[in-house]
């Protein structure tokens, strides 16, 4: 659906996105993470052909995004970061212009706004003037105008952003809901991306540090490792540790005992108290590690 290839953005000195690549495959939404200033947006408005890269290629259904303008810009619907919204137009009356603007034959214009406005539940809203809406309503609308047309694939550049929590939640379950759209979401927020997508692209400084599906993210080797803090540790303990079936390793560091389990269920982590409670070792703490996703993003957004 989306082939990025190489792309790099420099203002002057400023080298905002280094030799990125990546592919978003049809019906994918993919998470574009990273702190700000990491070259999400700058990325996002060179694939919506908004602005020009320095180098590099992007292809939108096969088509590629500078030698054929407009045949991508029909294949997208974009969220700016400020949703494109004119305050003084009614919610009906500027998704009108919108697809107008988006050349949306006159016959299919009332059926395209009404199919925009019910999947962004816009209805309630629909005669009022946008100055009066509230941001996550305005949110709404920027999202509704990026469906209009149906485009196969969405740009959507950090649509919670100062929204509070009612509204971020209601926005993002919209996105989960949307069908037939492939997504490339950015975000600042691990948990959002975790939400919403099926896969992530961790950035920094317009570089990508780490490429994964979100499930094996965090199904991954580290996140099977639990940190205990018990009263008493004896050979004895470690030995009854490490005769459970679902304990590969069990070690001593620091004042703390790690331990490697089988996998990192919710169900293992209930037994493993069970056992520890039962064996009046005197638990204290039992933390599971942190996901690797979640160190590695802490780690770059420090
Ligand atoms: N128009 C611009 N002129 C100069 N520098 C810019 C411009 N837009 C963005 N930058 C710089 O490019 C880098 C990436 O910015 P941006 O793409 O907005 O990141 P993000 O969306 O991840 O926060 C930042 O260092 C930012 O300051
Ligand atoms: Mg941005």
């Amino acid at each position: 659906m989306l082939k990025v290839k190489n792309l790099n953005k420099k203002y002057g000195s400023v080298h905002a996105v280094k030799n990125l690549s990546f592919k978003l495959e049809k019906g994918e939404r993919l998470g574009f993470l990273g702190p700000n200033g990491a070259g999400k947006t700058t990325t996002m408005q060179i694939i919506a052909g908004a602005l020009a890269p320095s180098s590099g290629t992007v292809s939108v259904a096969g088509h590629d995004v500078f030698e054929s303008p407009k045949k991508v810009k029909k294949q997208i619907g974009y969220l700016p970061e400020i949703p494109p919204v004119y305050e003084d137009m009614k919610v009906c009356d500027y998704l009108k212009y919108v697809s107008q603007l988006k050349g949306i034959l006159k016959v299919n214009l009332s059926k395209e706004i009404d199919e925009a406005i019910a999947k962004t539940n816009l209805e309630s809203v629909a005669n009022r003037y946008i100055q009066h809406l509230s941001k996550g309503f305005r949110q709404r609308v920027g999202l509704a105008q990026a469906l209009l047309g149906n485009p196969p694939l969405l740009i959507l550049d950090e649509p919670t952003v100062g929204l509070d929590p009612q509204q971020i939640i209601e926005i993002r379950e919209l996105i989960k809901n949307l069908e037939g759209h492939s997504v490339l979401l950015s975000s600042h927020i691990l948990s959002e991306v975790q939400n919403i997508c099926t896969k992530a692209i961790i950035i920094k400084n317009g570089q990508i540090i780490l490429e994964d599906n979100i499930q094996d993210l965090i199904h991954n080797e580290s996140s099977s490792i639990v940190h205990l803090k018990l009263n008493s540790f004896t050979k004895e303990i470690e030995n009854n540790l490490l005769n459970l079936n679902y304990v590969k390793h069990c070690a001593q560091k620091n004042n703390k005992i790690e331990i490697h389990l089988t996998n990192s269920s919710d169900e293992l982590l209930i037994e493993l108290s069970k056992f520890l409670i039962n064996s009046g070792v005197g638990l204290i703490e039992q933390s599971p590690q942190d996901l690797k996703l979640e160190n590695i993003f802490i780690e770059l957004t420090k």
